[in-house]
């Protein structure tokens, strides 16, 4: 493992608070208060979280740890998760409350009310039944971002089904590969999805994905374990069929009653596996419990963005295929009572202000977005959302990422006009739900800081040897207690999930992020420290070096890797994107290069200047938009650029070799 630095003193001089708003404090769903009861007793903390839940049989025990490091939570009590997600709020009279305003990318748009939902939830219940599908069984979700998308993973949910949702910007080899893992008896998916004004095809990459690939590849034979596949009509694009084995949605869900009484199922019956990339290649199939999870979502989501029901209008702009929109889409904000907007497209189709205008359209309360979003709309210019009235808007919140402080403070004023507090949430898919974030109406935050663990979640950070760091000093981020939502596994591979999780620190949940206690002890998270550098024995890490460079007026986004030297061990080489509606920035790239440079040296100190800065038009992310620093890593060390299947856009290399080898 690698090892962090204690001595990133001279990195963080952020000093800027923001108080909450006043009017926001007053009347917040959680005050200081919250802190303390958690602080006296954590598992009547989650106890008292639990019973916001509607049980269909009561839990007698909060935690079963017997089993370290799988832990049980509420796990004689029964529920189901669709019934707290839909049915009580019909049950309860709250049914022609909005559950979501659908807004498709060509301009379509739907409104479903929480009794639609349980209409359509119940009808594709028994759509599931009625192909043989069951508790347990594992179902493979592989759509667009539409209302049916939501209602699948519900449907599952209510039946006792374990969903594995895929992201339908995943390739046809990576869908088989999750299709495998799980043994997925159904897969779910549509004839294609609108994106960027054009029509992407889903349904051709399940029929790839379920064929044969060829001898001596590695799927021979096709598919064992799936026996039907379920296509929604999206785009009406022309399908190909397989008959016996493909259906359609609407002949199979449409006909169905809408009566079903859910499937009651243990705290402890997976909910759902989600895949998510590990350090070794194969992707890792963490999976998540029914009643713990459950509580994490729903509570968190309560707590940090301080959802008010009845009026305000939540957005949260990931996709239902990661984490995010499982945790703050689906099971957190409905189980809440929410009304949301949902969104098939992207920010930019057919025009940049697209997302500012759905805010000001549907009166958007509160923003969950993440810092790619952020800065690629620093790079656009804010004369664009400055269109738009963005008055409705009172929270804002990030996530996936660190995020500079100067995306924060443009994310404050540019979009929050100085007045909505924003929250940054650290957690990870493996954590369920939120472990880092200010509470809205508690916290003076800090820009570029996610500040202190919620109420009953207990983290710090450690040296190597698994001790405490003093305030000041940096480490590594790990979770000394269980939490309701923690994973409860990799599908299939106890042995991997002790390994990866639990083997670093005795008796501690390493999280593979590096953090530094500030003076006042809040957080810090300096990215996985897997990015990391050692440069002349000092050790950095690539998001200090990003933030120094993105706060210089030049620079719209960063990326900095670590390449091999044979004189510094590591340097720090960064790719730059600058600003394009900012004016005198200098058409040479080496101009701008000396510029960043003094300015680097200036922020954090010589044994940070970059050896080679780089100008470029894009940098590679994956679909989820995170930089990939190892295709960088590949430019930067002058060797061929490795596997790109996972890029968002996979041109992205060429341009940038492109444009070095012009610039040369
Ligand atoms: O490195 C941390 C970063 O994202 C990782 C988890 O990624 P994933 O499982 O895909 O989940 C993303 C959405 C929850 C973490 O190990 N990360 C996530 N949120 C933040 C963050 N890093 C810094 N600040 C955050 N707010």
């Amino acid at each position: 493992m690698v090892t962090v630095a204690h001595t990133l003193e001279n990195l963080h001089t952020e000093r800027r608070t923001f108080k909450p708003p006043v009017s926001l404090a007053a009347h917040a769903n959680a005050t200081a208060y919250e802190y303390k009861k958690a602080g006296v007793d954590r598992l009547e903390y989650w106890r008292e979280a639990a019973l916001r839940l509607a049980w269909h049989e009561p839990f007698t025990e909060i935690l079963d740890w017997s089993d370290a490091p799988v832990s049980r939570w509420f796990h004689d009590g029964t529920l189901n998760a669709c019934d707290n997600a839909v049915d009580r709020h019909v049950r309860e009279g709250r049914g022609d409350r909005v559950a979501f305003h659908f807004v498709g990318e060509p301009g379509d748009t739907e409104t479903l009310t929480y009794a639609d939902m349980h209409e359509r939830v119940q009808k594709a219940a028994n759509g599931l039944l009625s192909l043989g599908v069951g508790k347990g069984d594992r179902v493979a979700i592989y759509l667009p971002q539409i209302p049916e998308a939501v209602v699948a993973m519900l449907a599952c949910a209510r039946i006792g089904a374990i969903h594995s949702v895929v992201f339908g910007g995943f390739s046809a080899e990576s869908l088989r590969q999750r299709i495998d893992d799980a043994e997925a008896k159904l897969v779910i998916t549509a004839d294609g999805g609108n994106r960027r004004g054009s029509h992407l095809a889903l349904k051709p990459l399940v029929d790839e994905a379920l064929a044969s690939h060829g001898e001596g590849t590695a799927h021979p034979e096709p598919c064992a374990s799936v026996e039907h596949v379920l296509v929604v009509r999206r785009t009406g694009q022309d399908t190909a069929w397989t008959e016996g084995r493909d259906r359609w949605w609407h002949d199979v869900v449409d006909p169905q009653t809408a009566a079903h009484e859910p499937e009651w199922v243990d705290a402890e019956h997976p909910l759902f596996i989600l895949y998510t990339s590990g350090t070794t290649g194969t992707p890792k199939g963490l999976f998540h419990s029914t009643g713990g999870y459950l509580v994490g979502a729903a509570h968190t989501h309560r707590i940090v963005f301080d959802l008010k029901p009845e009026t305000d209008v939540y957005w949260c702009t990931a996709d239902v295929g990661w984490i995010t929109g499982h945790s703050y889409i689906v099971y957190g904000p409905m189980t809440n009572g929410a009304t949301q907007v949902l969104y098939e497209g992207t920010p930019n189709t057919p025009h940049e202000g697209r997302w500012w205008e759905i805010v000001q359209e549907y009166g958007v309360t509160i923003l969950y977005t993440a810092p790619t979003a952020i800065r690629t709309f620093m790079k656009w210019g804010e004369a664009i959302p400055d269109r738009f009235d963005l008055s409705s808007l009172r929270l804002l919140g990030s996530v996936g990422e660190p995020i500079n402080p100067e995306a924060w403070m443009w994310y404050r004023r540019v979009i929050g006009g100085d007045r909505c507090p924003i929250v940054d949430t650290w957690w990870q898919t493996e954590t369920g739900s939120i472990m880092i974030s200010p509470l809205p109406g508690v916290t003076a935050t800090k820009p570029g800081s996610a500040m202190t663990p919620v109420p009953g979640v207990a983290i710090d950070v450690v040296d190597d040897a698994g001790r405490p760091v003093p305030n000041g000093e940096g480490g590594y981020l790990v979770i000394t207690e269980p939490w309701p939502s923690m994973l409860r596994g990799i599908w299939g591979n106890r042995h991997r999930y002790v390994s990866t999780y639990w083997n670093h620190f005795d008796g501690l949940y390493f999280a593979g992020d590096g953090a530094k206690k500030d003076v006042d002890g809040d957080l810090w998270l300096l990215g996985r420290v897997d990015d990391v550098m050692n440069v002349s024995g000092h050790r950095l890490t690539t998001t200090e070096i990003e933030h120094a460079l993105v706060a210089h007026p030049w620079v719209a986004e960063a990326a900095v890797v670590g390449a091999n030297d044979e004189v510094t061990g590591q340097a720090v080489v960064a790719f730059v994107i600058v600003r394009g509606d900012v004016a005198g920035i200098p058409d040479d790239g080496e101009a701008v290069a000396g510029e960043l440079r003094k300015h680097v040296r200036k922020q954090i100190g010589p044994v940070a200047t970059p050896r080679t800065i780089m100008v470029v038009s894009e940098v590679p992310k994956t679909r989820s938009g995170k930089i990939m620093r190892r295709l960088l890593r590949d430019v930067a060390e002058n060797r061929p650029v490795g596997d790109v299947t996972t890029l968002a856009d996979s041109s992205v290399m060429d341009a940038i070799r492109g444009g070095l080898e012009a610039g040369k």
